[in-house]
């Protein structure tokens, strides 16, 4: 499968956590941990609403999530979902994307955490290693990132890793409008001060994916 799909072959490593593509075999251990709890169900930080689904339709429609990312794949546009490995255990998710990718050189991130996993760090760790990855492996220039002002855990884990404030969206989240604060990390204020590293192996492969010589 690395051979036919390179990403399959990449993983990412910071002090606590490793992060690989999600593939098949981690999509049941992620059901679980995500059937487990989230969020608080009154706070919805998603704008896609997927965890409001209930029984086969949420398992279905998980597993397709990860399937389509793969399926969807273009050197311009991809997401990139990390399954997170905390002393061996899957914990989450910790996804990067790109729309028009070799022009904007821009990358988006989005992420979850099994409830018993927040609130010690991990998601402001799994959301350097993927900045480490765009900014250090891909060379992105900038990353954006946006979250619910009631979501203070997003909210905070971007203003600690030095993103600045860049305007408003408004979404319709369960019929209601919600508004969105978003942030942006500029490549120059990761590179002057990165709060980590990630080690990154097996990325040589996947060049060509990115459209990176
Ligand atoms: C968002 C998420 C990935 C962050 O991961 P995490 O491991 O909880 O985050 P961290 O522990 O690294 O950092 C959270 C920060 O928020 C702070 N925080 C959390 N709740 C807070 C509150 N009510 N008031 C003030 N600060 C709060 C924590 O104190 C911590 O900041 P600190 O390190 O300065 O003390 C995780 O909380 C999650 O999965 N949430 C549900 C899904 C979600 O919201 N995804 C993002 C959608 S945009």
């Amino acid at each position: 499968m690395p051979k036919l799909w390179p990403l399959f072959g990449l993983s990412l490593r910071t002090e606590r956590l490793d992060l690989t593509p999600v593939s098949d075999g981690d999509i049941d251990e992620l059901t679980s941990v995500a059937q487990s709890g989230v969020h608080d169900p009154d706070a919805q930080p998603f704008a896609n609403l997927w965890t409001d689904r209930q029984g086969s339709d949420f398992e279905q429609r998980f597993a397709q999530y990860f399937w389509a990312q793969r399926a969807r794949w273009s050197v311009a546009t991809w997401a990139l979902p990390f399954a997170v490995r905390f002393r061996g255990r899957l914990i989450g998710v910790q996804q990067i994307q790109a729309d028009e990718f070799p022009v904007l050189r821009t990358v988006n991130t989005s992420s979850w955490l099994g409830s018993a996993f927040q609130g010690i760090g991990l998601g402001t760790e799994m959301r350097a290693a993927v900045l480490s990855f765009g900014f250090d492996a891909l060379g992105a220039e900038a990353a954006i990132s946006g979250a619910y002002a009631y979501n203070v855990s997003s909210i905070r884990v971007s203003q600690k890793l030095g993103y600045m404030r860049n305007g408003v969206r408004r979404d319709d989240i369960r019929g209601e409008a919600v508004e969105a604060v978003l942030f942006r990390l500029a490549r120059e204020a990761w590179l002057d001060d990165p709060p980590l590293v990630a080690e990154v192996r097996g990325l040589e492969p996947c060049l060509e994916l990115f459209g990176l010589p």
